[in-house]
């Protein structure tokens, strides 16, 4: 896996992160089946609780354009070690894969590679739940 172009591209999109009030900026990218790279960065919002994550707004970038194969995902921060995804992040991931490589890196160079499934391990997927009887 060259993880490069990816951990370049999230790099990029990094500067154009909106974190004003936790000052802590992400950015996503997400290599889909055919090639393409989206990239997506967390968007805040004075009303706190609205922000929305890098992952997630890559996610619906890549579904807005039409992609819903996933190959691969970098995130990028400045924590150290580098921060994984958040839960509704991974859970949001899988609607759309069973497992999925991730690299979570930081802007000090520090990477660290992970999967899906080991980040959210018996995954909840209601194709998988039983109705309750009425
Ligand atoms: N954040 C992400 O963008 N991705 C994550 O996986 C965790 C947290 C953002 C949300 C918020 O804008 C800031 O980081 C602090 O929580």
């Amino acid at each position: 896996m060259d993880w490069n172009p990816l951990l370049a591209a999230a790099r990029r999109a990094r500067t154009h992160a909106y974190a004003p009030y936790s000052g802590y900026r992400v950015a996503a990218a997400l290599l889909t089946g055919d090639g393409t790279v989206v990239t997506g960065v967390n968007v805040e919002n004075g009303l706190l609780t609205l922000g929305v994550c890098a992952e997630r707004q890559a996610v619906g970038s890549a579904i807005a354009a039409g992609h819903r194969e996933f190959v691969a995902l970098v995130v990028v921060t400045e924590s150290s070690p580098p921060a994984r995804p958040c839960g509704l992040c991974r859970q949001t991931l899988v609607e759309f894969v069973d497992d999925l490589p991730i690299l979570c890196a930081n802007e000090q160079g520090e990477q660290e590679e992970t999967r899906l499934t080991e980040l959210l391990p018996a995954a909840f997927r209601l194709a998988d739940a039983r109705p309750t009887p009425e």
